[in-house]
């Protein structure tokens, strides 16, 4: 299985299952010199663990980074960051029932098909385990950003929805409640709902925003690595995404050119920004903000039809430690994702002109 790296200058490869010994992964090209702040790489990993609130997973694990390479007295060095993470808390029993069945619109059958084998433990490499590892990377790649700024927070959870603009809401309430939500009445409400559609045995789906503030200019590449391209590739690449939108997004169409663009200030910036911060595929200065819709989660506690490997249709009933609503967990995800695509870019702008 190929495709285990992202990334050009700043290149993150992972490694590992959910129920195998850990998971990790190697940063190359990481500048030598930051100074790490190893509690705020904790604070992230802690965002994303399992078993944080009433309202994820109950798997236990204390996502723990061990670093193993790359960091002398405190520092980069320059050289690959090799970390890993200790898998502590696998119920592989949990999983006998899927070793036979597919869980219909999880990835078991296609990693059959495909390889003709698979570890079943947990979802093994299809587990959304393995992001946590790119929590790690995109905390380190925050510490050299600088004065760039990376929030994401949930907007939407089901149908309630969050009807205000990132500059209406105050983000830093965000992290003071599980949902994640920003608008402290909504998350009270999208909070009983998660719970609610847990004691169905169910899932729900949601919005996670972000915002990216104090972007410089010129980050991006004008044909195929448009900053919004990369963008979308990393956010798309996050277990369960089915959507990605920026600036305007679909809303957008509804608009007539007139409406749409963005006029601008003698300086450069621009009066509205349904630009989202990126022209041409290349920062213009102003925020960049977009939205990304994650599925309900295909692992259910109701019984339902599934597929057998030998092609038989059975009834299934769903067991283990699960989700029923994953945008609380994907927030610092997401931002470690879009942390990766700027810390690249940032990288790789220093190659743009002499
Ligand atoms: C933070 C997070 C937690 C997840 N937890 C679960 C889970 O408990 N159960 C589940 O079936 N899927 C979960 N998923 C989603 C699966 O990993 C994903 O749906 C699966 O790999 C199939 O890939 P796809 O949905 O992208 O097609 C989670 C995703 C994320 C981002």
């Amino acid at each position: 299985m190929a495709a285990n790296s992202f990334g050009i200058l700043y290149r993150l490869t992972t490694f590992g299952e959910s129920h195998g010994p850990a998971i990790g992964g190697v940063i190359d090209g990481c500048p030598a010199g930051v100074t790490l702040d190893f509690e705020a790489i904790q604070k992230d990993l802690d965002r994303r663990k399992p078993g944080q609130s009433a309202i994820v997973t109950q798997r236990k694990e204390p996502d723990e980074v061990e670093f193993l390479s790359g960091i002398f007295e405190g520092k980069t060095t320059g050289t690959p960051i090799g970390f890993c993470i200790r898998n502590t808390n696998q119920k592989s029993q949990d999983y006998s029932h899927i070793k036979q069945q597919y869980r219909p619109s999880h990835a078991d059958y296609v990693y059959d098909e495909k390889y003709g084998f698979r570890d079943y433990r947990g979802g093994g490499r299809s587990s959304a385990r393995e992001t946590a590892s790119r929590v790690v990377a995109g905390a380190i790649a925050k510490q050299f950003l600088n004065p760039i700024t990376i929030q994401a927070y949930v907007s939407a959870v089901g149908s309630l929805q969050l009807e205000k603009s990132p500059d209406q809401l105050d983000l830093s309430l965000a992290e003071q409640n599980i949902v994640r939500c920003p608008d402290p009445q909504l998350a009270v409400q999208m909070e009983e709902y998660i719970k609610q559609v847990r004691k169905e045995g169910d899932t729900v789906g949601g919005v996670v925003s972000c915002v990216i503030k104090n972007v410089p200019k010129g980050l991006g590449a004008p044909v195929f690595d448009k900053l919004h391209a990369v963008l979308g590739h990393a956010m798309l690449s996050i277990n369960a995404v089915k959507g990605f939108e920026y600036g305007s997004g679909f809303e957008g169409i509804k608009m007539k050119g007139s409406e749409h663009n963005d006029l601008y200030h003698e300086d450069g910036t621009t009066l509205t920004n349904r630009s989202g911060g990126v022209q041409g595929g290349i920062s213009n200065g102003m925020d960049i903000y977009f939205n990304v819709a994650f599925k309900p989660v295909a692992t259910i506690m109701q019984k339902q039809e599934a597929l057998t490997h030998e092609g038989e249709l059975v009834e299934m009933q769903g067991k283990g430690r699960h989700d029923p609503c994953v945008v609380p967990r994907a927030v610092p995800i997401v931002e470690a994702m879009a942390a990766l695509v700027l810390a690249d870019f940032t990288l790789l702008k220093r190659a743009d002109k002499l």
